[in-house]
């Protein structure tokens, strides 16, 4: 069954929404708090590792019952099913979004072939039985591909590190050919494995710079070596072999899986070789574990559905614009780049699945860095901009190595912002603050010390960052996303909106080879073209 589509705006649970927005639009979270005892274990969920704190939301149990409501008749339950059960819910594209066979208890055939190739190549990789072109075991892998087939995979090898052996790991996207001199500077061609990821194997970026890659390693070695060396994960098999990667080092993809939500397949094998085939599966099992969570557990005490309904909340009636992801980890650096990608490729869509355009707003904009260091950045604007922007912070609750002292610092900053959003600080406290001060400095001061509080956040704090919790965490934001686009009506798995500028960019190149500039070009587009040959 394909997905229904609806104007959400004209449930019934929107129009009951609008009007308890305008009642509660300006309530204190902390009126709440004082007056409803149970308010923390209604809005929390302790769910395996995680514990998932929803109650610093402008949300009341009328609003999540509402919303629950929207859910109903946006018909999420249904939505869940089918994409479990691999029905082709990306029209657009006419194909399945099943990236949660991936990693399912019970794996298609092809993926458990599939999973059984990436094992045997990880530890032959990692053992030092595969030999490069001279005999000598690998030391370094490249990983080459953009988006899906570099962020996910990237993020991951980053994020657990700790967990990481002895080979080195290199990620090569952007086009941008400094990228790959620096690339150069750093590895031996002897002892380095190339994986050229794409799955179309027809995106120029990785294209171009996989041949560059190849030319380089063909100078140093040679030609015959190139088959020992470069590995290739696509669908695409006829032009992986056009390029010279022999099928039996090439791995496979399927159409059903999209490219921001692929770093469960083939996707992965940089993740596999890096981290070990035993970390790789324990990632897929953590995040089967937060599948069979959200297709199972009661939407009141599912947690991507939870998440996935307040944010459609705040981006529908409070119109906030953005969100804010704040990991309190340096390991998850690369979770916001990661994020805005699974989020904004997949939600900033403009027209709904009835094919007419949307009269509601849709995907948010995500941002963040990792705190603490981002409270000595933006932190001054959540607290006393003019803007409301609601928050995740992410925090665990054991460090990985064994300095307690400065987990328990960090993780004070983590309860501390969000304990400052909530309450903010009062006139009554800044006099307090300035009650020594001269009449001229209190009268300068006052006002700015304020802090209006009422700020929205949700603390998820999970036990300790492993394979399995980071599985756990990023399985759930892909839910979040999957509920905002059901809700939304619209078709959350294509991304039509990234060929225009594609295309545009190869008519460009020939006109910048030749130093010919198309005269029906804008004009700002013209001078500018004038301005880079000149
Ligand atoms: O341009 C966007 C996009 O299609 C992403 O969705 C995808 O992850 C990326 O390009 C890379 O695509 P491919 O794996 O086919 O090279």
């Amino acid at each position: 069954m394909a997905l229904i589509a609806k104007n959400p705006t004209e449930t019934k649970a929107w129009a009951q929404l609008q009007a308890h927005f305008e009642k509660i639009e300006t309530a204190e979270m902390l009126t709440w708090f004082k007056k409803d005892a149970k308010r923390v274990e209604q809005l929390s969920l302790e769910w395996e590792d995680f514990y998932v704190d929803f109650s610093k939301n402008r949300v009341d149990e009328k609003t999540v019952e509402l919303l629950l409501d929207l859910a109903h008749e946006m018909q999420l339950e249904q939505a869940i099913q089918a994409q479990f059960n691999g029905v082709k819910i990306n029209q657009t594209e006419n194909r399945a979004v099943w990236h949660t066979a991936l990693r399912a208890a019970e794996k298609p055939k092809e993926v458990q072939q599939n999973l059984e190739q990436i094992k045997i190549f990880s530890e032959k990789l990692i053992t030092g039985e595969k030999k490069g072109y001279s005999g000598k075991a690998f030391t370094d892998i490249v990983n080459i591909g953009i988006g899906g087939s570099d962020l996910g995979p990237k993020m991951v090898v980053e994020a657990l590190q700790y967990y990481k052996n002895h080979l080195q790991t290199h990620f090569i996207s952007n086009i941008d050919s400094d990228h790959t001199a620096e690339l150069f500077k750093k590895i031996n061609p002897e002892t380095t494995l190339f994986i050229v990821v794409s799955k179309s194997f027809g995106t120029q970026e990785t294209l171009v710079n996989a041949s560059t890659i190849r030319s380089w390693f063909v100078e140093q070695a040679s030609q015959e070596a190139v088959e020992h060396h470069f590995v290739a994960v696509s669908s695409n098999l006829k032009a992986v072999q056009d390029f010279g990667i022999l099928p039996e080092n090439t791995f496979p993809m399927w159409d059903w899986v999209g490219g921001r939500f692929s770093l469960w397949s083939s996707v992965g094998l940089s993740i596999a070789c890096a981290l070990g085939y035993k970390n790789f599966t324990d990632l897929l099992a953590g995040a089967q574990k937060m599948d069979s969570h959200f297709s199972q557990a009661p939407f009141r005490q599912n947690i991507p559905v939870l998440m996935g309904l307040i944010s459609v909340w705040y981006n529908n009636f409070f119109k906030t614009e953005t969100e804010a992801v704040v990991p309190y980890s340096t390991y998850l650096e690369k979770l916001i780049p990661y994020l805005q990608q699974a989020v904004m490729e997949s939600n900033g869509k403009q027209t709904d699945r009835s094919g007419e355009p949307v009269n509601y707003q849709t995907g948010t904009i995500v941002w963040g860095a990792v705190g603490s260091n981002a409270q000595h950045a933006f932190f001054q604007l959540l607290h006393q901009g003019t803007k409301l922007i609601p928050l995740d912070l992410i925090g665990f609750k054991k460090p990985l190595h064994p300095n307690k002292e400065h987990h328990g610092i960090l993780m004070a900053n983590f309860f501390a912002q969000s304990q400052a959003l909530l309450t903010g600080k009062s006139a009554e406290e800044v006099e307090k603050e300035i009650a020594g001060f001269t009449p001229d400095l209190k009268k300068r001061q006052a006002a700015y010390k304020l802090f209006k509080g009422n700020k929205p956040s949700t603390s998820i704090l999970i036990n300790k960052l492993t394979p399995s919790s980071m599985g756990k965490l990023l399985a759930m934001y892909e839910h979040k996303i999957f509920v905002q686009g059901v809700i939304w009506n619209i078709f959350s798995y294509d991304q039509w909106g990234v060929e225009l500028g594609k295309q545009l960019a190869k008519k460009i190149i020939p006109q910048l080879k030749e130093k010919e500039i198309n005269q029906q070009l804008d004009a700002s587009t013209q001078k500018l073209l004038k301005e880079f040959l000149s």
